[in-house]
């Protein structure tokens, strides 16, 4: 496989007339498009290698007959989605575009968008996905759960078998390239639309990002941080560890701007400077909030707060009712008895 191989005859749909980029444009059809440029940053992804293999066993095809996978990578805000799809992109040696999707991404703007010239005359501009597919480059649908059911309607043929999309607005067939891979990531918070099962089913596997162990936390934070001291590095990674273990969100990137204010703010006043505990206590509170500063209790509240709401629903809950003694999740120990002990906070 290599970036260079998107010739016409690449392309599934045989019929179809696709014609090398050349300088930044494609013809299909007849119809000049304008592509977009992929992304160029080369960050490395640290720790937790079996989920970049996994995601890259997804993009393996075995047989003349076979097709890639495009999964879904799930996880809280900041462990490392998109990073984790940027690098295995470089590993594969293929151009990665990226669209970043919105409750407002409309079909269109995931294909091609007309855009008028000053003559009056109208270009195609094709969408980070659309010129993954024409290049034969891997395309990134970061953060897929904010985008509506329309929009995600308009992509179902491109993730199964038939492997192309229509551009209404161009009035084309666009079939994606031998090369082309693509992968989703979802933030599993609240702002999630529900997507409807037809498309979850064309996005599989799920692919669940977890939190980094000790040794590698610390890796990521002087990979970001190279110019931080060991001292306040401790500290930070000693926090998220320590969330980590009660379960709550705080990530790697949280750690990042944590640690990148505290530093400021002991930069800045050569004079009267401000102790490390000092900054660092400050920048938890800033960037992370006031509870940040109690861990316990926050997890406390939250199992409380989720122990009043509603608690997701499990493939189990299909067959059985929450109180069903037959319920395979059921769990005796999750009545609320008026107080949690500390070890299952
Ligand atoms: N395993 C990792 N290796 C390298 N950097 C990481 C890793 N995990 C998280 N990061 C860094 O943490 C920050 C948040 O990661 P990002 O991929 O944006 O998270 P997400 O997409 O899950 O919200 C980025 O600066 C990223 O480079
Ligand atoms: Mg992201």
């Amino acid at each position: 496989m290599n970036a260079q191989s998107s010739r016409s005859d690449d392309h599934g749909d045989s019929g179809r007339r696709t014609n090398t980029p050349v300088d930044g444009y494609v013809e299909i059809d007849g119809v000049r498009l304008k592509l977009s440029q992929p992304y160029t940053g080369s960050a490395p992804w640290i720790g937790q290698r079996e989920i970049l293999m996994q995601l890259l066993a997804c993009w393996i095809t075995v047989d003349e007959s076979d097709l890639p996978l495009t999964p879904r990578l799930v996880g809280s805000p900041g462990m490392g989605k998109t990073q984790l799809v940027i690098a295995a992109a470089k590993e594969q040696g293929l151009p990665l575009y990226i669209y970043q999707c919105t409750a407002d991404t409309r079909p269109e703007d995931l294909l091609v968008t007309p855009v008028l010239g000053q003559s009056g005359t109208i270009s195609y501009h094709a969408s980070p996905l659309v010129s993954a597919m024409v290049c034969g480059g891997i395309c990134l649908l970061d953060e897929g759960n904010r985008m509506n059911e329309k929009s995600w309607a308009s992509l179902a043929p491109l993730f199964d078998g038939r492997r192309m999309v229509e551009s209404i607005v161009a009035g084309i067939q666009i079939p994606a390239s031998k090369d082309f891979r693509a992968a989703v990531t979802m933030n599993d918070d609240e702002s999630t639309f529900e997507i409807p099962d037809y498309i979850l089913s064309r996005l599989q596997p799920t692919l669940k990002v977890g939190f980094p162990n000790k040794q590698d936390e610390m890796a990521i934070l002087q990979y970001h941080l190279p110019y931080a001291e060991n001292e306040m590095l401790a500290m930070t990674v000693e926090f998220l560890q320590a969330s980590h273990r009660l379960k709550l969100d705080f990530s790697p990137r949280d750690g990042i701007n944590l640690l990148r204010y505290a530093i400021k703010r002991l930069q800045q006043d050569s004079n009267h400077p401000l102790s490390r505990d000092q900054a660092w206590r400050e920048a938890l509170e800033r960037c992370l909030g006031e509870e940040a500063s109690d861990l316990e209790e926050l997890a406390r509240r939250q199992k409380r707060a989720l122990g009043g709401e509603a608690v997701p629903l499990g493939l189990a809950d299909l067959f059985f009712d929450a109180d069903d003694p037959m319920h395979p999740d059921r769990d005796e120990d999750d009545e609320y008895d008026g107080e949690y002990d500390d070890e299952d906070a």
